[in-house]
């Protein structure tokens, strides 16, 4: 594994060994022991669009490293007046160690990567947020395998609702990639591609994809939930009318299994894709999903660039 730019790119154990790294980390961390395994390395870190998990968990996480993170906004680069990704991958490889990506084409990472000559992170695309679903699928380890609650991901169903956009595809690669039941719904026009639909299809009796919520939850684990206008996305007013369905609420909750847990990337819009009620009975684990990303990350850094 030389990059980081789909939840495709890493097979089962890569994503095992992630946890088992993240584990690590997480608990040298609880425990105040210094890691400094990426002393003197640098991180660029490109964002085109905004964020706040992403920025402050990979900024801090090479601090925890013993490296460094360096903050590069599409404002500041020349990136931002034209100059080309080859060229940016190009010079940026003299200096980097690695370098993190936040942008909307898939193919200015894949280009980077291919350009470039060091280890290129997706840290979100209109395409895909690996290192959102590795944090979530750490967290439902956590709930429920490492609980003692099910022996493994084989035994869990996962139910996405809401936009066949970057979240619906890493969750659909990465669940059914560690061994999870898989279903999602999205309203029509807004339906996940057939290139996940065919990705799916690999998974006979494992993945389900439906119009409608209920079928979806039905026994679903865990229970995630996407903004239903993504950043980019400016056709606010047709998506919340063809949204207005596509919900966790306590209503939908009652079709999943007593004791599924809910995800969030965030930010949230409550009252929109998720009720404020179930949003406050589960937080809890939202904000451990969202503190995870800090582990998962560190744990790619670590396979990636040592
Ligand atoms: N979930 C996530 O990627 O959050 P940010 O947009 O704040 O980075
Ligand atoms: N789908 C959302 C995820 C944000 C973390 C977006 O792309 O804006």
């Amino acid at each position: 594994m030389k990059h980081l730019l789909k939840m495709a790119d890493l097979t089962k154990d890569d994503i095992f060994d992630i946890f088992e790294t993240a584990e690590k980390l997480k608990s040298y961390n609880k425990n105040k022991i210094e890691h400094p395994v990426l002393k003197n390395k640098t991180l660029g870190m490109i964002f085109i669009k905004s964020s706040t998990r992403t920025r402050v968990s990979f900024e801090v996480g090479m601090h925890q490293l013993g490296g460094k993170g360096l903050f590069l906004s599409a404002n500041d680069l020349q990136l931002g007046r034209g100059e080309s990704i080859y060229d940016t991958a190009k010079t940026l490889s003299r200096y980097l160690d690695g370098v993190m990506i936040r942008t909307y084409a898939q193919k200015d990472v894949e280009d980077f990567a291919e350009h470039g000559d060091i280890p290129v992170i997706n840290g979100l695309t209109d395409y895909a947020h690996p290192c959102q679903v590795l944090a979530d699928l750490m967290t439902v380890k956590e709930y429920k395998i490492n609980t003692g609650k099910y022996k493994s991901f084989d035994d869990l169903k996962l139910c996405f609702i809401g936009d066949g956009f970057n979240m619906a595809n890493s969750l659909i690669v990465g669940g059914l990639t560690v061994g999870m039941n898989v279903a999602v719904a999205n309203p029509k026009g807004y339906e996940i591609t057939n290139e996940m639909k065919d990705f799916g299809s690999k998974f006979p009796g494992k993945f389900l994809f439906a119009n409608d919520v209920k079928e979806a939850a039905k026994d679903a684990d865990v229970l995630v939930t996407d903004v239903w206008y993504s950043m980019g996305q400016d056709d606010i007013e047709e998506r919340k009318a063809a949204f207005k369905d596509y919900r966790i609420d306590a209503e939908l909750m009652k079709s999943a299994k007593g004791g599924a847990i809910v995800l969030h990337c965030l930010p949230a819009h409550k009252d929109e894709e998720i009720s404020s009620e179930i949003f406050s009975l589960h937080e809890n684990v939202i904000f451990e999903e969202a503190e995870n990303r800090l582990h998962a990350q560190k744990a790619v850094m670590v396979k990636l660039m040592t």
